[in-house]
């Protein structure tokens, strides 16, 4: 193993993401693992160096604070405590120590080196899932985004033909996305893998389907059964491949953080479809996924995407989904995109998509009235998703982009600019 290891143990903190990505900062490989963890799982982590106990306002669980196992005192390990005054032998911080004082620690007390890069992770990665997996076969769901999409270039590259990648395409996906998938996985990556084109099977059950919640359980439901269905044809799979990353799991609830929105990357598979996962990406950051696959050889396109929801075009295509109003957001979507790359602004803005609604309006074309769609563009900018600000984009560009889709996009005869923030509107319309 390439890489020197701080393990953070997590004992209330708030602060568990700042202190892993200061020590990561440091060229130090951080991970972050719950309060109780034994000394059986402490010993499978390859080459740790020291252990920080990260205590804070969290620190009480069902009315009992909460404690490290006292045996892993016994191990030597050279400690460092914040905010945890239970702690034994350890040097103890009230708070976040300063930067000279973590370096003292990692570099003269752990004598940890700074040999964390992405290089190192993946050589380490690939062999820990070898390790996991032997001669035995993972599948997984790529849906082309980035988090699966460097999960399935990592287990290529570790396991190769042992890999099973599912691809479904739910008709809801982007202008030319699926082909992408499959020229990328399957012609340039020689990847196993498998196309289902489910399209007509997700736009049949979402027929006359208007309410956005209902819409997006469908959408969901669906994608499970397909998947399950994929799934049952293969034989001797024991492993699931996921693209869990570290915000899913603190986002999902940890033993002392609470949750804020589930994530279902295991997708609620049926019980009977037994499979241990391997996750291989779980303590990476977004900035992080994207170096690795950058590193693992992906497309600068694939890695730097902006985000798209799970649900795609189907919570863009406003209300009951029709394959008219579909198309109309994919081509918008595609020239909305062609233009912001053209004007570099796909480098700087968040997030930029169109919108759909399900009413018409009255115009004029070749000298005769027309009742036709709206596109709605929506372009933001925002640090978390939480809150978000409208780009104030060049009147020059917009119009380039407000022409091409009167000229080239079906059924459409205006084009509207979103001008509102979050709060009080969201940034999806469903
Ligand atoms: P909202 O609309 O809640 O969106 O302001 C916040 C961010 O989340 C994305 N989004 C989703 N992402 N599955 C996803 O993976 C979903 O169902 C989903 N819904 C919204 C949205 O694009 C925005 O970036």
């Amino acid at each position: 193993m390439k890489q020197d290891l701080i393990v953070i143990l997590d004992l209330g903190s708030t602060q568990n993401t700042v202190i892993a990505r200061e020590i990561r900062d440091l060229g130090v490989y951080s991970e972050i693992h719950p309060h109780d963890i034994t000394v059986e799982e402490l010993k499978t982590l390859p080459n740790v160096k020291g252990i920080i106990l990260n205590g804070g306002e969290n620190r009480v669980v069902d009315g009992q604070e909460v404690q490290v196992r006292p045996e892993l005192y016994e191990l030597g390990y050279p400690m460092l405590s914040i905010d945890y005054p239970q702690s034994k032998c350890a040097a103890q911080f009230a708070e976040l120590p300063d930067g000279d004082t973590l370096k003292k620690f990692l570099f003269e007390e752990c004598r940890a080196e700074a040999n964390w890069n992405m290089k190192n992770f993946i050589e380490d990665q690939i062999e820990l899932i070898r390790r996991q997996v032997g001669d035995r076969k993972v599948l997984l769901a790529l849906s082309g985004g980035v988090d699966s999409s460097v999960v399935a270039a990592m287990l290529i590259k570790a396991i190769g033909q042992q890999l099973v990648c599912v691809h479904v395409n739910h008709g809801l996906m982007r202008k030319n996305e699926s082909e992408s998938v499959v020229k990328v996985f399957r012609d340039e990556l020689h990847a196993n893998l498998v196309y289902v084109d489910a399209s007509e099977r997700f736009l049949g059950k979402l027929e006359n389907v208007s309410d956005p919640e209902q819409k997006r359980k469908i959408i969901g439901g669906e994608f499970i059964r397909v998947f399950e269905e994929e799934a049952r044809k293969l034989e001797g799979i024991d492993f699931l491949g996921q693209g869990t990353i570290y915000p899913d799991i603190i986002e999902s609830g940890t033993k002392t953080a609470k949750m804020v929105k589930s994530h279902h990357n295991v997708g609620g598979l049926p019980e009977d479809l037994k499979f241990e996962l391997v996750e291989p990406l779980k303590q990476l950051f977004k900035d992080e996924v994207r170096a690795c696959g950058v590193e693992l050889g992906l497309p600068h396109d694939m890695v730097y995407r902006q985000p798209f929801p799970g649900p795609g075009l189907g919570v863009r295509c406003l209300g009951a989904i029709t394959r008219d109003r579909l198309e109309a957001v994919r081509e918008s979507d595609a020239i909305l995109r062609e233009e912001f790359a053209r004007a570099g602004l796909d480098k700087k803005v968040w997030q930029y998509f169109t919108v759909v609604p399900d009413f018409k309006s009255v115009g004029m074309k070749n000298n005769a009235r027309v009742f036709e769609y709206m596109v709605i563009i929506r372009v933001i900018n925002t640090v978390d998703a939480m809150t978000a600000s409208v780009e104030k984009v060049d009147w020059d560009v917009l119009e380039r982009i407000t022409e091409r889709i009167l000229a080239e996009v079906e059924n459409v005869n205006r084009v509207c600019y979103d001008m509102s923030p979050k709060p009080p509107a969201t940034i999806e319309f469903e």
